[in-house]
């Protein structure tokens, strides 16, 4: 089923239990696809994400001369050699997704084409400068509206390398230099707080001479040579619904297998245990750069916690989920320095907050997070407020809502998670579509 429906129900008091794959990992299957696409020859991807925000990246790419096709469950891509592309100027059109628009801008920074960036409403409410500044200073010609998509890219004889010393941690900053850097001619260094680093591993997968010291990153820029063959492991983020479905609910039992198990993506499962979650990994191994296992999990009693700073990037777009988590652990859970929060695909603290809000959960808005009480969720109506992550926790929380749960405006699931409804009713979750 595919999530054409604005309206769903979810019924309460289910429990979870089985086996589960969830779709290949949505940042992985941006870089996988990108990458591919400026480096020569062919590359073929395996179990990439088929999702909205995937297809925009493919769209792109394929008007920088990659040529892709979808053969099975793969991808095949034929790309351009880090060739610098003429062609009319042309309009792109990236929906909702935030990844692709500031990757792509490093690459198309570097083309001999002048490009307009557009998406949806939600991103174009979304920041971009904090990619255009850093790329205008390496010779890149980017105008925003006040800051903000549309974007407006217009060619530049070369790209010119510097080093840069950015402040937010976030892996889009840092990839979009990346991707523009491997057009400039000397190396350069990125300085940053650290964030997921999908980008750096397959960009050494490309054979790209890249190294890395604790905040640093160092690039001297050349050729990329395909790995031939890239296997992207199922999406942590995609998993964690799952695995937050049975800690709160009873008697479930999940195990979720071939889940990539990024370090810098798995601060939530850190939250969870100090939580008290029972989570277990299994089956470590390294594939394509990244690790990638088997998750255990099942049903826990929680208690509240100070979510440690240092665990805020790590854990960034579980906190929805770890806000629902919250709400059914005994005492009060601090959230605090997640301003990041409020500029993505929805202001999701405002989201959370609201939506908590509408369960009855007693919940204190700050600038930077939330105080989570822990109580008893009643059955209502909510809004995803047009974003995917906000729509499937809002669904998730009938596990343990007192009534049944409807979510509106639940298209953007598809976004990242196509198959969410049937797999959730798989495992036994009963969502529906509520007309
Ligand atoms: C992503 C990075 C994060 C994350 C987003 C995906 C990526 O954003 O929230 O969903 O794939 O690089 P920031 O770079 O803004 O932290």
């Amino acid at each position: 089923m595919t999530n054409e429906i604005i309206k769903l129900l979810a019924s309460s008091e289910k429990e979870i239990n089985g086996c589960i794959n969830v779709p290949g990992d949505k940042s992985i299957s941006h870089r996988a696809i990108i990458i591919s696409s400026i480096t020569e020859g062919k590359t073929q991807i395996n179990q990439y994400l088929d999702s909205d925000d995937i297809n925009a990246t493919i769209d792109v790419c394929r008007h920088i001369d990659a040529e892709i096709e979808k053969e099975n469950e793969s991808l095949i891509i034929r790309g351009n050699n880090l060739e610098r592309i003429r062609r009319e100027d042309i309009e792109l059109n990236f929906g909702n997704s935030g990844t692709s628009m500031r990757l792509m801008m490093g690459v198309l920074s570097a083309q001999k084409f002048s490009s307009t960036l557009i998406g949806d409403k939600s991103l174009t409410q979304r920041p971009m400068n904090r990619v255009s500044y850093p790329l205008n200073n390496m010779n890149a010609d980017i105008k925003t509206s006040n800051g903000m998509p549309p974007i407006y890219i217009s060619p530049v004889n070369n790209i010119q390398n510097v080093n840069h010393k950015i402040e937010i941690a976030s892996a889009q900053i840092k990839s979009s230099i990346m991707l523009a850097g491997l057009y400039g001619l000397d190396p350069f260094t990125i300085t940053s707080p650290q964030s997921r680093d999908h980008t750096e591993i397959m960009l050494k997968e490309f054979g790209c001479n890249i190294t890395l010291e604790s905040n640093s990153i160092n690039i001297v820029p050349g050729k990329l040579t395909s790995p031939k063959i890239i296997d992207i492991p199922g999406d942590i983020s995609s998993a964690a619904f799952f695995i937050v479905g049975s800690i709160i609910s009873k008697n479930s039992q999940v195990r979720i297998e071939n889940v990539g198990l990024n370090p810098l993506r798995t601060g939530f499962i850190d939250i969870l245990k100090m939580m008290g979650a029972n989570i277990k990994i299994s089956d470590l191994k390294k594939v394509n750069g990244e690790l990638v296992g088997n998750i255990d999990v099942e049903s826990s009693k929680l208690d509240a916690i100070r979510i440690p700073k240092d665990l805020i990037a790590r854990s960034i777009d579980e906190l929805p989920l770890v806000v629902l988590a919250a709400s059914q652990a005994e005492g009060k859970t601090s959230l605090r320095n997640a301003e990041e929060l409020r500029l993505k695909e929805s202001d999701r603290i405002s989201s959370m907050v609201k939506m908590m809000e509408r369960f009855n959960i007693t919940i204190d808005e700050f600038d930077d997070g939330m105080d989570i009480y822990g109580g008893i969720i009643k059955g209502n109506t909510v809004n995803s407020f047009g974003d995917h992550r906000i729509a499937m926790t809002g669904l998730l929380a009938s596990l343990v809502s007192h009534g049944d749960i409807i979510v509106e405006d639940t298209k953007n699931i598809d976004t990242s998670f196509p198959n969410f409804i049937d797999m959730a009713n798989s495992i036994g979750m009963g969502i529906k579509v509520y007309d």
